[in-house]
């Protein structure tokens, strides 16, 4: 990773040359607004164009802020932000950070889930790549349009299970757009490298064919040969046109996420959010809930409510770590216990299972409810994802109780509508002893006096500093061992006082140094694995803080 060109890389991929007057303003990269310096404006062709006063960066965030805050209905604020990311990024980028807390629920979840059914009805301005099935055998044609030619973080959908919304085809593009995002707001990733790309393979949601103002494709999706080998053109071009970037595999569907991964994960820098990032923010949870148990990794019994992309990513990640404990594979998945929509995860189970469940079937008779799994497995962590609403139940989160002095309970199901039960749930039915996470955020929970805080699971502290590492050291591959290692980074910063009210993970006001300490032990192990393709610096962590992107204007003459 070197810093990105003065230009914002106008020049280097042979476009016009240093943009001047209206050119310069439409170029969200470089655009200050009102506060182009004298010199600036007369060297620039800049002069009438603005008006005559020049503000600060400052005064800038301060007036955009006070527009942000007078809007009531978030979708209005989503819009409002947008507008400006695409307006000048420096400025989107300064108030994001500085008020982290009040933004990332407008730019991410859980506002960008609306964003996203909306995302044809407000379209405005296009933002990365749209790349369709009709691009076949021209995609590396449709790539050399992106004006960057240095791109290193890539974020790319086909709209098929986006967040908790299911199939929304291309206006899934709402999540990598909000997903690189958080790659410069929480990792300083310069947003110069980062590409959205959306793959419009068609939409099975046959509302949207209907929509009268849907954006993509109006057809079936593409599915097998087909799809697998527009996937392949796909990847080939990322690999010519930008061999250093990272590739984030976000939001396909069931099928076709593990599938993918499992194909490319060794031929070059990629990964899956959904199911690795997942996993590494529920075992940073698990790992930090030790803490308070006393007790040890490997034996830890999970039972989970579904089955799927983040349940079974994060068993996996759990048999990484209880293998590092020195459990044998099948002792550390005999520890995984999985309840799905159709009951107990055993292996005489009738149907097939689908390929990344069947390491978890256990030899045991069938047992169709999740109680009465409960009473054959008697986990130390119960954890939901399953996409149910109040599946943990007064009767099971008591009984979770009664199993355990800490009950683990995690209820990591999005959005908040969707959680398994609420912190309260967890809290006054287990008199105060559950150990409570969540993947939306709920807020504290008075009991007897004392005041538990319910730490919220969400990824995004876990991708923006794998990704920051990865891009560092400039790593071939991203491993399995880098989300554990992450994971262990993640809970090694938890504090004493967090710790001390109940809250598994650091404040997310601490965003930006939990991803540079994540990034530098990601970095440290492509460096000593061999996979950096950089040699290594006396001080990885300086390295690396002295190129995360600070939104600062530069002066440009
Ligand atoms: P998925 O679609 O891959 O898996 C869902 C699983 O739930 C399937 O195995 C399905 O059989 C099971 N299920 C459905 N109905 C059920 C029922 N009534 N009882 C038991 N199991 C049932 O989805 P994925 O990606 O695993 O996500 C699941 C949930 O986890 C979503 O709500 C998602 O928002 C949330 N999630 C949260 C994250 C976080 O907070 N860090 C990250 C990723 C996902």
């Amino acid at each position: 990773m070197r810093n990105p060109p003065k230009d914002g890389g106008l020049q280097a991929h042979g476009g016009p040359m240093f943009p001047r007057g209206t050119a310069l303003l439409a170029t969200p990269l470089l655009n200050k607004g009102t506060a182009f310096s004298e010199t600036e404006r007369e060297v620039l062709g800049l002069r009438g164009l603005l008006p005559p006063r020049v503000f600060s960066l400052q005064e800038q965030a301060k007036r955009v802020m006070g527009n942000f805050r007078r809007k009531s209905d978030p979708l209005e604020k989503y819009i409002f932000l947008s507008a400006l990311q695409n307006r000048n990024e420096t400025l989107f980028y300064k108030i994001v950070e500085e008020h982290i807390e009040e933004t990332v629920p407008i730019i991410y979840t859980p506002t960008v889930g609306q964003a996203c059914l909306e995302y044809g009805a407000n379209f405005a301005q296009p933002r990365g790549l749209f790349i369709s099935i009709r691009d076949r055998g021209h995609i590396a044609e449709v790539m050399s349009n992106w004006p960057h030619t240095d791109v290193r973080m890539i974020v790319v959908t086909d709209g098929e299970r986006i967040l908790g919304l299911g199939d929304l085809g291309a206006l899934g593009m709402g999540i990598p757009v909000g997903k690189l995002s958080l790659y410069t707001a929480c990792a300083g990733v310069h947003p110069y490298y980062c590409l959205p790309i959306t793959l419009d393979v068609g939409t099975d949601n046959l509302s949207l064919h209907d929509d009268e103002f849907y954006i993509g494709l109006k057809q079936k999706r593409v599915r097998g040969a087909e799809y697998d080998d527009f996937i392949a053109e796909f990847v080939a071009a990322v690999k010519a046109h930008y061999p250093k970037a990272l590739l984030q595999w976000e939001d396909f569907g069931n099928t076709n996420a593990f599938r993918l991964l499992g194909e490319y994960q060794d031929k070059l820098a990629s990964f899956n959010d959904d199911i690795q990032g997942t996993a590494a923010v529920a075992l940073a949870g698990v790992i930090a809930s030790l803490r308070i148990t006393g007790a040890r990794l490997r034996d830890q019994k999970l039972l989970f409510l579904g089955a799927g992309e983040a349940s079974t990513g994060i068993a996996s990640l759990f048999v990484t770590a209880a293998c590092a404990e020195g459990l044998s594979v099948a002792e550390a998945r005999s520890r995984c216990w999985f309840v799905d929509s159709n009951g107990l995860l055993v292996r005489n189970r009738p149907g097939k299972l689908p390929h990344h469940k069947e390491p978890f079937a256990h030899d045991h008779p069938y047992l169709p409810t999740l109680s009465e799994a409960l009473e054959a497995v008697r986990p130390t962590a119960l954890i939901g994802a399953s996409g149910v609403p109040r599946t943990f139940t007064r009767e099971i989160i008591a009984r979770m109780g009664e199993l355990n002095e800490r009950p683990v309970i995690f209820a990591l199901s999005n959005p908040t509508s969707k959680a398994e039960c609420t912190a309260e749930d967890a809290y006054t039915g287990t008199g105060g002893r559950a150990i409570f996470a969540s993947g939306s955020p709920f807020p504290p929970v008075t009991l007897n006096g004392r005041t538990h805080v319910p730490g919220q699971g969400n990824n995004v502290y876990i991708f923006p500093g794998v990704g920051l590492g990865v891009l560092a050291a400039e790593s071939r591959q991203v491993t399995d061992s880098m989300f554990l290692t992450a994971a262990r980074t993640l809970a090694s910063l938890v504090s004493a006082e967090d710790i001390a009210v109940g809250r598994l993970y650091p404040a997310f006001n601490k965003i930006r140094s939990v991803s540079l300490t994540i990034a530098t032990a990601v970095a440290e192990e492509a460096y000593a694995t061999g996979l950096a393709q950089r040699e290594r610096p006396a001080n990885v962590e300086a390295d690396i803080a002295a190129r995360m992107f600070v939104p600062h204007y530069r002066d440009l003459v």
